[in-house]
C-alpha cells in the first residue's frame, strides 16, 4: 500500500492508502482529517499541495489543474482532489515550507 507524508501546519502526519487512494475523498470521509481542501472537484484550489517527493508517479496533470493552477504546476503544485495515489508520496500544505527550496535531508525532517 502506498505511503503518504503530509507536511501541514508545521506537523508532518504519514499514513499507508489503499492503492488509487483519493486523498480528497478520504479527507470527506474522515480518514485523513489534517488535508486541507473544499468543493473536491477541482474547483475552488483549497487542496493545493506542493509535491516533495514521488511526482513522477502521480497522474498527469488534467485540464482543471492546467487552468487553474498554471504556472504552479512548473513549481510542483498539484490539487490533491485531482490526484489518484498509487506509489509513495510526501506533499505539503504548509506555506513556508512549500516556499522554501527543500534539500532532500529537510524534506525528511
Ligand atoms: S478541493 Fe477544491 S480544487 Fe481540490
Amino acid at each position: 500500500m502506498p505511503k503518504v507524508r503530509l507536511h501541514v501546519s508545521e506537523r508532518i502526519v504519514e499514513k499507508e492508502v489503499k492503492d488509487e487512494a483519493n486523498l480528497v475523498v478520504m479527507a470527506a470521509l474522515g480518514q485523513f482529517p489534517e488535508l486541507k481542501y473544499g468543493c473536491g472537484i477541482g474547483r475552488c484550489t483549497k487542496c493545493k499541495s506542493k509535491i516533495i517527493e514521488g511526482g513522477e508517479h502521480l497522474n498527469p496533470p488534467n485540464w482543471k489543474e492546467k487552468k487553474l493552477l498554471g504556472d504552479e504546476l512548473e513549481e510542483g503544485y498539484r490539487l490533491t482532489c485531482q490526484l489518484t495515489i498509487t506509489s509513495n508520496v510526501e506533499l505539503t500544505q504548509d506555506e513556508q515550507l512549500a516556499n522554501r527550496e527543500l534539500s532532500g535531508e529537510e524534506a525528511k525532517m
